[in-house]
């Protein structure tokens, strides 16, 4: 990877490698009017309508901007059903990066987790996994299993410097499957760029070792790759055994090694679909039957053949260090902002985006009043930034119908790729810092409708109390007539 130094290194800041020429107008309402359209959203960032929104940094997923070949390769997808092109070009594209030989089709990836549960996991076993995420598990508990998460102790504690966080703890994964029985045990899944936990970084090393424990104990190994473009950045530039290895080797080890892949090309590949790939056909036989069934025919899996055209091209594009490079550096920039201003952030910066332990900036909100949620409201209302919260409210409830507490409660400002520019997001940094020290405003939410699957995606709260309006008055004293 190239350097590119600044002349006064005080004035050094991530450089993008590429420029900009399609945009897109942003619209920024009066703080008033965010409150009104908070409301109206049940105080759900979900909810909101994205013309409210100024910058939206709910998600990574689906929303990155393209590159000027993978629109050009949308022009020439073939969307004939059976034998499509289309279809023959992304298979060599996913041969050719991770060099596995196998491939089914899915729209997204957790149509994918639907389909590796569905054949993989019956009712009372348990899958191990460094950490869950919210679709993976609602698809597991769905089918009777459960799910219990390795991830070393490190991985929860908000703040130290372990470039690893993601990692396994490989003792208590070798005492957890001796414990259970291996065949209580349906798969391991290794998540890269483990996202609840700030899409924090699994190392080669470790994910080696857990297959390595796998093989030995006749266990499934499953990488969820969705996150892995970010991971492959910190593999290469933190990890001893990847310094000479290029992106390719790292991504045909991993090909190699692992039974099944699977991902989401919403995040991996900057597309849309999805993807389950493996060198053991006899896994993909037995997860074949319910593309058609599920998804649609075996050539497109329920994917739009222009995104699949789309997706060939990013994912060759993941190899370039360059165009994977300016997320993590990005994410990093806006981390150090906000660690300088004293904001208590997720360190060291991961992937995805920039976490912000609401846990910390709210001690006076109880887990039970959702502080994230209450203060994603707070960040919308102050900025018209659109974050998501990553806490209780993302929790499913246990099967008694008690709260199950989030070991972290953050807010997640998602660095959707190539979208933003660096003034927007010094932009950001600035409106949070502003919410940070307004924190003593800040109240709990509750609920007044929830859904009882997935109830972040759309259920509807209430602020306890009339915290928001106060939090506008001090607005209009602190930025006088500005939006
Ligand atoms: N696995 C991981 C690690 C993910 O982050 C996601 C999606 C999925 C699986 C499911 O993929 O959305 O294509 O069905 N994460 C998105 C997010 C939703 O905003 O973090 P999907």
């Amino acid at each position: 990877m190239s350097t590119v130094n600044f002349y006064r290194p005080e004035e050094q800041v991530p450089l993008e490698m590429h420029k900009v020429r399609v945009v897109q107008k942003l619209f920024l309402l009066p703080v008033e009017e965010r409150l009104q359209k908070m409301k109206e959203a049940g105080n759900n960032t979900f909810l909101l309508q994205n013309k409210d929104v100024f910058m939206d940094m709910i998600t990574d997923s689906g929303v990155n901007a393209m590159s000027d070949n993978q629109v050009a390769a949308m022009s020439i997808a073939d969307d004939s059903y059976a034998g499509s092109e289309t279809c023959n070009r992304l298979i060599s594209a996913i041969e050719e990066v991770f060099g596995t030989k196998y491939f089914l089709p899915a729209h997204q990836g957790r149509a994918c987790e639907n389909i590796l549960a569905e054949t993989f996991v019956k009712p009372g076993q348990f899958t191990l996994m460094n950490f869950h995420f919210t679709t993976t598990k609602a698809h597991i508990t769905r089918v009777g299993g459960s799910v219990i998460e390795l991830v070393g102790k490190k991985g929860l504690e908000p703040q130290n410097d372990e470039l690893f966080k993601g990692n396994f703890d490989i003792s208590r994964l070798k005492q957890t499957i001796k414990d259970l029985g291996a065949k209580n045990v349906a798969f391991v899944r290794i998540e890269a760029g483990t996202n609840l936990i700030g899409g924090q970084p699994v190392s080669l090393q470790n994910m080696l070792e857990v297959a390595k424990i796998c093989k030995e104990n006749g266990i499934l190994s499953i990488l969820d790759a969705s996150l892995l473009q970010d991971n492959l950045y910190f593999m290469k530039t933190r990890e001893e055994m990847c310094k000479d290895m290029s992106i390719k080797d790292i991504m045909h080890k991993l090909g190699a090694t692992m039974d099944i892949i699977y991902f989401s090309a919403r995040k991996l590949g900057f597309a849309r679909g999805g993807a389950i790939i493996s060198n053991n056909e006899s896994y993909i036989l037995k997860m074949k039957e319910y593309i058609p069934l599920y998804e649609g025919f075996l050539t497109y899996g329920g994917m739009e053949v222009r995104s699949m055209e789309a997706m060939a091209v990013g994912l060759r594009e993941t190899l370039d260090m360059e165009i994977i490079s300016q997320g993590p550096k990005f994410i990093q920039y806006l981390v150090d902002e906000l660690d300088k201003y004293g904001v208590p952030m997720i360190k060291p910066a991961g992937g995805l985006g920039a976490h912000v332990n609401a846990g910390e900036i709210l001690p006076h909100v109880p887990h039970s009043q959702y502080p994230a949620a209450a203060l994603a409201t707070a960040f919308y209302i102050a900025s018209g930034v659109r974050g998501m919260e990553r806490g209780t409210l993302s929790e499913q409830r246990n099967p008694d119908g008690t709260e199950h507490y989030a070991e972290l409660e953050l807010v997640r400002l998602a660095v959707p790729r190539r979208v933003f520019t660096l003034s927007q997001i010094k932009y950001c940094a600035d409106r949070v810092k502003w919410v940070y020290d307004n924190r003593n405003l800040i109240g709990g939410l509750r609920w007044e409708d929830e859904p009882s699957v997935l109830r972040f995606f759309f259920g509807r709260l209430q602020p306890i109390g009339d915290w928001q309006e106060k939090l506008v008055e001090k607005f209009r004293k602190d930025f006088g007539d500005s939006l």
